[in-house]
């Protein structure tokens, strides 16, 4: 049997470029790995902390699916399902919960920011935690286990999680015999980071990202909006700057070679941004139609999903009556 390579991704916004370069396309691109077998998951339980009105929920989960096939994930060589649509993830989440320290979620990153953050307003420690941000390292480690994985695939920022998740399997494995495989994190470097429109790392966060299925007029209307400096048309410019960065990503070589003659020469704004559209809009042109057709054909991807949540479900159930029985619970 492959090793099995899993991750999951929350949906809790509309993908944009910046997610795409820096994650969906390197995911997309390891899911062909023929020496392993892949399962990526919509982590809608992991969302309930960060996304708290139903529509917005249901509105991502979408987005999220379409992105993802649409990126060229195929189900039929993966495994592709929603979370919730797994309830075995949620009863392992409780058998984890009684090997796992309390200790151990105290330093969790994302549970000190939180605590971090109330005291500096003179709150108290918790008034911004909830149990699920609390526990939220465990159910991930639940879904990592219930599957036998052997390597999660994510950014830096989710390592610590990951070494939980092993902690974990190693605590309960030295209590009752081993039963998990010890899972090993795979820290996609992200491939340098995309600049969004006014230069500053592409994110929701800072507002300037440009969502990667808007439509042709949005597309440019972002692009024509890309902060420049007040160089002239005829003065040679730098490509250390956001058109340029962002030309890179979609170009091929010799378009890029040739731009990059333009910049040295001389160029006017209006006519990189003008370019950059062309190749930009050129790449994604294809995966918006696919994305377009999924979104308005959505029961087609609700099929995809529970055909993924009922071979995750086989493997799911044997893991978890594997681990009940240890426990003494059959
Ligand atoms: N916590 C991850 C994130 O925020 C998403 C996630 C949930 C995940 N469960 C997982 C990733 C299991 C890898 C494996 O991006």
């Amino acid at each position: 049997m492959n090793k099995i390579s899993l991750t999951g991704v929350k949906p809790t916004g509309t993908p944009h470029i910046g997610n795409y370069f820096g994650a969906i396309k390197p995911a997309i691109e390891m899911s062909n790995n023929p020496e392993l077998d892949s399962f990526y998951f919509i982590a809608d339980y992991h969302a309930l902390n960060f996304i708290k009105k139903k529509e917005e929920l249901v509105q991502f989960t979408k987005e999220i699916a379409c992105t993802w096939l649409a990126c060229g994930l195929d189900p039929n060589k993966i495994v592709f399902y929603k979370q919730s649509q797994v309830p075995e993830v949620t009863e392992l989440n409780w058998l984890l919960c009684n090997v796992t320290s309390k200790g151990l979620m105290n330093r969790a990153h994302a549970y000190k920011a939180l605590v971090e953050k109330s005291l500096e307003a003179g709150d108290d420690p918790d008034a911004l935690v909830n149990m699920g941000l609390y526990n939220y390292p465990i159910l991930m480690a639940a879904d990592i286990l219930l599957f036998n994985t052997k390597f999660v695939p994510v950014g830096a920022d989710q390592k610590q999680h990951v070494e939980m998740a092993r902690d974990i399997a190693k605590a309960f494995n030295k209590r009752y015999g081993n039963t998990f495989v010890i899972p090993t994190e795979i820290i996609q470097e992200s491939v340098a980071t995309i600049t969004g429109i006014d230069g500053r790392k592409m994110s929701k966060s800072y507002g300037n990202q440009i969502p990667l299925f808007c439509t042709e007029q949005e597309l440019k209307k972002l692009i024509s909006g890309i902060k420049t400096d007040s160089s002239l048309p005829t003065e040679p410019k730098s490509t250390d700057c956001a058109v340029f960065s962002l030309y890179k990503l979609f170009a091929n070589k010799e378009e890029l070679e040739a731009m990059a003659e333009r910049f040295a020469k001389g160029i006017s704004w209006a006519d990189a941004k003008a370019e950059l559209y062309s190749v930009a809009n050129k790449y994604l042109t294809p995966m918006r139609e696919k994305y377009n057709y999924y979104m308005t054909h959505y029961d087609e991807v609700e099929k995809m999903l529970d055909a993924g949540a009922t071979k995750a479900r086989a493997i799911a159930k044997e893991t978890l009556a594997r681990a009940r029985a240890v426990i003494g619970l059959d």
